[in-house]
């Protein structure tokens, strides 16, 4: 039977890669390179990257494919969300109908951890429940976007015996402060810190975390705002695109 590797590739960094990744994508016959617009063409290339850095295996085929963008027109977000899966998923079997040999072994290369805001094992799982391609799967972990964050920052990512709430943007007000003493906010196009007034929480915030264009700023969040959007506009203008992450805290380890 076929088989598929979901492998975590960390966030951008190449040395992110665990040897368990290292050794999966040694046992493939193919790799599957998303790539389209501006900023895919950049982690596209970082993909690339891992794979001249650490197959030696010979005759591994990368194969670039094309993913498709949200459609968002006359939709609720659930509705886009499953519309655009389901694209997806089609595309996803054609790559395995199509490029993987049979009993063969392929790989997708997702961004930080498959499990962390990300669909490919829904997808996949799509896929398999169509049955119109038999395949097993693995999936390998990678470092998060969250633990390049806090490696970086140089902080712990929970206070003493607290929780911490994972979020997006469009959802931060729904649990900071009043839920969580600590949250970490991905996904975030609109800068929802900006609208968090409260003067005792802190950010720490990151942009390109972990690769060579790394930018930080933490600081008391009534104080550093400003500077963050600033940054963060300019760094987007610049680049073209932007990835960006934060962790919004309220108070102290040992603190009731
Ligand atoms: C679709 S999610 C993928 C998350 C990924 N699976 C992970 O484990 O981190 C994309 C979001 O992750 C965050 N992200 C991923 N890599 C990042 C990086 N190197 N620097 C800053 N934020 C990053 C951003 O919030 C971005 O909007």
């Amino acid at each position: 039977m076929k088989h598929l590797y979901i492998i975590g590739i960390g966030s951008g960094n190449p040395e992110h890669m665990t040897v368990q990744a290292i050794n999966a994508l040694n046992k493939v016959d193919v790799v599957f390179v998303p790539s389209k617009g501006e900023a895919k063409a950049k982690l596209a290339d970082v993909r690339k990257d891992i794979c001249t850095r650490y197959i030696n295996a010979v005759g591994v085929k990368i194969i670039d494919y094309a993913v498709s963008s949200r459609d968002t027109f006359e939709r609720s977000y659930t509705q886009s969300v499953d519309a655009w899966h389901a694209g997806i998923a089609s595309t996803y079997e054609h790559l395995l109908i199509e490029s993987i040999p049979d009993s063969g072994t392929a790989a997708f290369l997702v961004w930080g951890d498959p499990g962390l805001y990300d669909s490919t094992i829904r997808i996949i799982e799509r896929v398999k429940q169509r049955g119109h391609v038999a395949f097993d799967y693995s999936v390998i972990p990678g470092i998060t976007s969250i633990q390049a964050l806090t490696a970086s920052h140089r902080i712990p990512l929970n206070l003493v015996g607290k929780s911490v709430q994972i979020t997006t943007g469009r959802r931060l007000a729904e649990s900071f402060p009043g839920l969580a003493d600590s949250a970490v906010v991905m996904l975030d196009g609109e800068q929802a810190f900006a609208k968090i007034n409260d003067p005792d929480a802190y950010i720490y915030w990151g942009a390109y975390v972990g690769t060579s264009d790394e930018i930080l700023i933490a600081g008391r969040l009534a104080d550093v705002s400003n500077e963050i959007i600033a940054t963060r506009a300019a760094a987007r203008a610049r680049h073209g695109w932007i990835m960006d992450i934060y962790l919004l805290r309220k108070g102290h380890d040992f603190e009731e």
